[in-house]
């Protein structure tokens, strides 16, 4: 396969902000369907992109000229969009979380196994500049273990992102399944397993709903904060803390990690994405790219990473097994918060 055609199912945020511009600029894809019931919506962003609108995704698959879909729809739609796709012999990148249920997730794995094509899904953190650097740094070895670590991401909410606002899928409990756990802390989760490289095994912590609301004031039926407590499988214990109420302007999505030789800053200096201060009192500050936030949009290289598997016929970068683990954490989180204990994260 020389160019990738891809058609998106989702004509919202993501698709506009990330996977139809990537997949546009990308030489070796394009763009050919875009499918959304938004009917106004689906057929302004065809037209810009030179592709074909439907309002029914189904039927796209089932006529459009694509190689691989990208499912960027509600979360409760990611699991039976991506095997509908898989089953129509397409290859997938589906986003984050990859499903709402761990039964779900390992559908769309066997779906991907059966059909013998690609399933990625779009948790792009650690594709960012910063993420990247700091997983060099840390394979080479200099700083030793990681002890500890504080991991956090927080925005005003998705009301201010979505392309429907406060009355998207985002704030319904049907459609989204999972608040603000399912949308940053996934993201979280699989940042600390890619750079720990190992998996997260007990988690618990508080999980709550503090201040958004749906249109009509009520509070929304999905948690809007967490704060976790995560052990990886070294003894390596730390700190998540996600929210959607971050009222401050300002997108705060660092990290940092408490080393045997020192301590390293992920995201949370303007012109240094990555700081290294060692016991000796050496001091590393690197220049490294910026991670996206929701007002500042960069390429997520995620379109890049998937077109480049397909091309290559080389297992994606970050494959079903990766969604799950990342999903299996946080879903695992939110059992320990309801149950007020430490949970164990299985991985089977
Ligand atoms: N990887 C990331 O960094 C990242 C960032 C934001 C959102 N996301 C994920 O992307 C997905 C979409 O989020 P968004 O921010 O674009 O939301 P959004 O509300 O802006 O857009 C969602 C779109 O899906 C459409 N839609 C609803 N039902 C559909 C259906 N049956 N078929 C086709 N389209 C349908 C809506 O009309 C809307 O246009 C979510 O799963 C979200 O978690 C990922």
């Amino acid at each position: 396969m020389k160019i990738v055609k891809y058609g998106v199912i989702g004509g919202g945020a993501i698709a506009q902000r990330r996977h139809l511009p990537e997949a546009h600029d990308n030489p070796l894809s394009t763009v050919t369907a875009i499918a959304d019931p938004v009917k106004q919506r689906v057929t302004e962003l065809a037209e810009q992109y030179g592709a074909e609108a439907y309002t029914d995704y189904k039927k796209m698959l089932k006529e459009a000229d694509v190689d691989a879909v990208v499912v960027a729809g509600p979360n409760k739609l990611h699991a039976p969009m991506t095997i509908e796709a898989l089953k129509a012999g397409k290859h997938v990148l589906c986003e984050k979380p990859m499903a709402t249920t761990r039964a779900e997730a390992k559908k769309m794995i066997a779906a991907s196994k059966a059909a013998r094509k690609h399933l990625m899904i779009g948790m792009n953190q650690r594709l960012m500049p910063p993420h990247v650097k700091a997983k060099q740094i840390l394979d080479q070895g200099a700083l030793g273990k990681v002890l500890t670590f504080e991991t956090s991401f927080k925005h005003p909410g998705p009301d201010g992102w979505s392309v429907d606002g406060a009355k998207s899928w985002f704030f319904k409990k049907d459609a989204a399944a999972m608040g603000v756990t399912g949308d940053l802390g996934i993201h979280k989760a699989d940042l600390m397993r890619f750079l720990l490289g190992e998996e997260i095994t007990r988690v618990g912590g508080f999980i709550v709903t503090r201040d958004k609301k749906q249109p009509n004031g009520k509070p929304i039926p999905l948690d809007d904060n967490a704060f976790l407590t995560l052990q990886a499988a070294s003894g390596a214990v730390g700190t998540m803390n996600i929210s959607w109420t971050h009222y401050g302007g300002y997108e705060d999505n660092g990290t940092i990690l408490y080393c045997e030789n020192g301590v390293m800053r992920i995201g949370l200096d303007p012109e240094y994405g990555v700081i290294v201060n060692y016991g000796d009192g050496q001091e590393e500050l690197h220049k490294v790219g910026e991670v996206a936030t929701n007002e500042k949009q960069v390429a997520s290289g995620i379109i890049d990473s998937f077109t480049d598997a397909i091309i290559h016929r080389r297992k994606p970068e970050i494959d079903g097994l990766e969604g799950y683990r990342a999903m299996n954490v946080i879903v695992t989180a939110v059992e320990a918060a309801k149950e007020g204990r430490i949970k164990k994260v299985s991985l089977a």
